[in-house]
């Protein structure tokens, strides 16, 4: 996706992209930064811009996004775009979703007379507000509204499509699986220094660990990976159910990411309910307060529908206040930890590992927007701001396509 935030001097751009970039865990580019020296010049003199001047910038910036776009990586750009016709340069051959920030040109002001060491001053303001066709079709941002209210709402507002991709079989998938995942988290290191990778446990995702352990583990710059996980069954790291010993084996003890880089859930509390707590704890540690954000979780879906260990119909689906609980469900084990909704529908990417028959009405339940999020947790992430992306096998997918109702949600319904 390739995002514009434009407007005039001081509404924000700046401040709003970069924040954006960091949330999506992709790249920013500053628009001002490509203009030339004798522009930069002109303007701190508060001599505005002519077309002409602007023509190589926005040409500047236009290869940038191309290049962004026709390699599929997701790239914010700010830039002040105040008119149409440059607009339509930054957008040629590239789907541009524009960010506008709107507000009081007296708000926009004070701003710009608080401002030090940038070339745009208060002065040149009128011009730009003259200047100023606002967008069809943006999403349009009240600049008044403090930037990460503004971000979340920008967020929610992105066109998001789920993806599907269907492969023959579970190896097939994982492969292809494996490719993209390494690519998306080489992309986020890239873009920010590092990446935050949640993993879940069960058997599907066995196969594409073992592959980014392998086949892939050059292409992951594993130094800068930072571990968690979705979930945890409530048993000692050494035992054969754990979670947290199914990556190691399959995946981290075979990469060289730094041990203090892995942050498992603890089981070791006599308490579930104090463990949870001290995840939460470790989560606002790394994620320096803010909610947690994810760059990418795996997840899978078990055949009632769970998720993580978020089971369908159970409170833990409807918990909004807390970021990781002790659950009980219906699995072996049945005491588990699990991060809940709030935290995983706020993942930048939820790629969804699915195989067999046996899962295939909850894909379907799940694909086809009819499944009620309070029931299916898996349904709310799908809908999600996020890239969601979906691996499933071809078995999965093929009895999806027949229809059926899944008789836990019939009786939500009804009740
Ligand atoms: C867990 C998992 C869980 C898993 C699904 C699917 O600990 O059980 O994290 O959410 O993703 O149960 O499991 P399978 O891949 O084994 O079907």
């Amino acid at each position: 996706m390739i995002i514009v935030v434009i407007g005039v001097a001081g509404s924000g751009k700046s401040t709003v992209g970069l924040l954006l970039a960091r949330a999506l865990g992709c790249e920013y580019l500053e628009g001002d930064e490509l203009h030339s020296a004798a522009s930069i010049r002109k303007m701190s003199r508060g001599i505005p811009l002519t077309d002409a001047d602007r023509v190589p910038w926005l040409e500047a910036i236009h290869a940038r996004l191309l290049e962004a776009f026709r390699s599929g990586r997701t790239l914010v750009a700010a830039c002040s775009a105040l008119k149409e016709r440059y607009r339509a340069v930054l957008a040629r051959g590239v789907p541009v979703t524009w960010v506008s920030l709107q507000g009081s040109p007296d708000l926009v002001l004070a701003r710009l007379r608080a401002r030090t060491g940038h070339f745009m001053s208060a002065a040149m303001l009128d011009g730009q507000l003259a200047a100023w066709e606002p967008p069809q079709g943006a999403i349009v941002a009240d600049v008044s509204r403090p930037p990460d209210e503004i971000v979340e709402r920008v967020l929610a507002e992105l066109p998001w499509e789920p993806r599907v991709h269907v492969a023959d079989d579970l190896e097939a998938l994982s492969l292809r699986a494996a490719g993209a995942i390494a690519r998306a988290i080489d992309g986020v290191v890239r873009a920010t220094g590092r990446c935050s990778l949640a993993l879940s446990g069960g058997s599907t995702p066995g196969p594409l660990y073992r592959l980014l352990a392998t086949r892939f583990r050059d292409a992951v710059p594993w130094a800068e990976v930072h571990v968690f996980w979705t979930d945890e069954r409530w048993v000692p790291p050494d035992d054969p159910r754990s979670n947290q010993r199914m990556a190691r084996e399959a995946l981290l003890d075979h990469v060289p990411c730094p041990a203090g880089n892995v942050h498992p859930m603890p089981t070791h509390f006599a308490d579930p309910g104090r463990a949870a707590r001290e995840y939460e704890a470790t989560l606002a540690g790394w994620f320096a307060g803010a909610r947690p954000r994810f760059d990418l979780a795996i997840l899978g879906l078990g055949a009632d529908g769970h998720t993580a260990s978020l089971f369908p119909g159970s409170a833990a689906v409807r918990e909004e206040a807390r970021g990781v609980l002790a659950v009980t469900g219906p699995a072996d084990p049945p005491r588990r930890l699990t991060l809940t909704l709030p935290v995983l529908a706020r993942s930048a990417r939820s790629h969804f590992l699915v195989a067999g028959a046996g899962k295939a009405p909850e894909v379907r339940r799940v694909l086809s927007g009819a499944a009620d999020p309070e029931v299916f947790p898996a349904a709310r992430i799908h809908r999600a701001p996020g890239e969601v992306v979906w691996w499933i096998d071809r078995e999965a997918a093929d009895a999806a396509a027949s229809p059926g109702t899944h008789p836990l949600e019939e009786r939500c319904r009804s009740d």
